[in-house]
């Protein structure tokens, strides 16, 4: 377990729901901070140390009916901290504390109704007697018999335990998914959890953490060197400032403009580091290289790999021109370190590693210094702004670091570059000039190495094809197609085909992923 400074903390137990994380988004929006752990990696002694005012057991896909199947922690529901079981979460309390769960014909999946029985510290505010709620199911098995001590209070047409309350003990469960939108008053039935039940104040904020995040930063650098690679995006650029406030002069940044940027992208971000923040930035072009390295190739994988190892050269290369330095900071984000648990056979548990500039930290001896590693992308973006960074810069799209690379499929040449960076530059001036920006995940132009015939004015054409790609996402694990009006679309092709030579036609990729990618590569 991870943080142990600050002082209010929830645990949420994971049984492997694929919501669980929005959980624990749920309950840092509210001001207390919380951690995930796999229900196989915690037990008494680990939740001992590490204290939390509550515990919230996750949702899961096994059924409590089945022998093998998880189990909160022995002793968890005795250690006196108030715990509340969501669907699985309260299906396990129910079975482990002398209750009876059985399979059930009826499964209830999506939006259903319940009636409140009876009035509960977690309903305070929104819920009473006698309402009929609105609230989201994804259950197949049935609470027959709650233990002693409880009592239900809320109920539905399938799930007549569809709520349940240990006052006295301060236990609940609720069959419902408390964590998602489809609850309309989940989020303040969470609150009443952590806040009301559990005695949280709601005081860890950004700034809180801004200054905790500063003070451990210190003591673990000292007067050591720090190297931090800045891409531009928001990760990196929160670690960079955030670095620089801690220990100032001991941060050295190193942009690497791989050739495969957006337009004005290089400028963009060296002009805000150098002038606005006054961070010591080397900014190196070492684009020729990485094109020549990447001459002949057009396989998806083979790009990545060359750019990951010409990256590494460039930047082992410029930090020896600084002497060297005995940390590497890294945006490392919480969906990256979180562990999950896995029911889809392989290992249990997986560990989902991440390395932006992997291989580095072995290559030259330096200790990683993640500062965000306990956050996730919206909690990063409010980090940027609570330290100062231009909204501009807080809510960049994001880019992958192969960069343009994997948006020209086929092999990739200054020109081929240089007509793709001009059609993205158009697309992305028509998407803020609409107002959209912000309402879209990710937008760009990929350009495909097919060319097609056309006609303008009196002339026949040859030229590329440009596909444009806009996406809604909450984490870019799954995505949906940005549904764009036909004038925009229309506008915004002509620009490209009147303004880029090399391209005569246009087209819109309406996939959703899955089954596709957000990148073509
Ligand atoms: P896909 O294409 O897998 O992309 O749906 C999901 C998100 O990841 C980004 N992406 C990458 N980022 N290196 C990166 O740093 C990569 O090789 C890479 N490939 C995809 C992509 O832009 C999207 O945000």
């Amino acid at each position: 377990m991870t943080d142990t400074t600050t002082s209010e903390r929830i645990l949420i137990i994971d049984f492997g729901s694929q919501v669980t994380q929005l959980i624990a988004r749920r309950v840092r929006e509210s001001g207390v901070y919380c951690e995930v752990h796999p229900f196989n990696r915690v037990d008494k002694d680990s939740i001992e140390k590490f204290t939390p005012k509550g515990i919230i057991l996750s949702g899961g896909p096994a059924s409590v009916t089945e022998g093998d199947s998880p189990r909160a922690p022995d002793g968890v529901f005795e250690m006196g901290l108030p715990i509340l079981g969501i669907c699985y979460g309260e299906q396990t309390m129910v079975e482990q504390l002398g209750g009876k769960v059985v399979m059930s014909d009826h499964r209830e999946f999506g939006r259903a109704f319940v009636d409140v029985l009876d009035n509960c510290p977690l309903f305070d505010g929104v819920w009473a007697r006698g309402d009929r709620e609105q609230v989201w199911m994804s259950h197949g098995d049935r609470i027959e018999s709650i233990p002693e001590g409880f009592q239900p209070v809320a109920t539905s047409e399938n799930a007549p335990y569809a709520a349940i309350a240990n006052e006295r003990k301060n236990l609940y469960g609720v069959q419902f998914h408390v964590e998602v939108v489809h609850t309309p008053h989940g989020a303040q039935l969470l609150k009443n959890f952590t806040h009301g039940i559990c005695g949280c104040s709601g005081s860890w904020t950004m700034a809180a953490f801004r200054e905790q995040e500063i003070a451990k930063v210190r003591a673990q650098v000292g007067s050591g060197r720090v190297i931090c690679a800045l891409s531009g995006g928001v990760d990196s650029s929160v670690v960079a400032v955030l670095l620089h406030e801690a220990i100032g002069e001991q941060l050295t940044c190193v942009f690497v403009d791989t050739g495969m940027m957006r337009a004005r992208e290089a400028d963009e971000v060296v002009t805000l580091f150098r002038d606005h923040y006054n961070i010591s930035l080397i900014h190196s072009d070492a684009s020729e290289m990485f094109l020549s390295n990447l001459e002949g190739v057009s396989d998806p994988e083979q790009k990545r790999k060359i750019i990951g190892a010409t990256f590494i050269d460039v930047f082992d290369a410029e930090a020896k021109t600084i002497g060297g330095a005995d940390f590497l900071a890294q945006g490392t984000l919480y969906p990256d370190v979180i562990e999950s648990v896995s029911f889809t056979g392989g290992p249990s548990v997986t560990i989902k590693s991440h390395h932006n500039v992997g291989g580095l930290p072995e290559r030259m001896n330096m200790t990683l210094v993640e500062p965000l590693r306990e956050l996730f992308k919206d909690e990063v973006r409010a980090l940027g702004r609570e330290l100062g960074l231009p909204e501009a810069f807080v809510k960049r799209h994001p880019f992958p670091g192969p960069g343009l690379a994997i948006r020209l499929p086929g092999e990739i040449t200054f020109e081929r570059l240089e007509i793709l960076r001009k059609a993205d530059a158009i697309y992305l001036e028509e998407i803020r000039n609409a107002g959209l920006y912000d309402a879209i995940w990710q937008a760009f132009a990929v350009l495909l190495p097919v060319q097609t015939v056309g006609v303008m004015g009196d002339g026949r054409t040859y030229e590329y094809v440009c596909a444009l790609r806009a996406v809604t996402s909450s984490d870019g694990m799954t995505a949906d197609y940005y549904p764009f009006d036909h004038e925009f679309l229309g506008r915004t092709v002509n620009r490209i085909i009147n303004e880029v030579r090399g391209i005569n036609r246009v087209v819109y990729d309406i996939t959703s992923k899955p089954p596709g990618t957000i990148e073509w590569e």
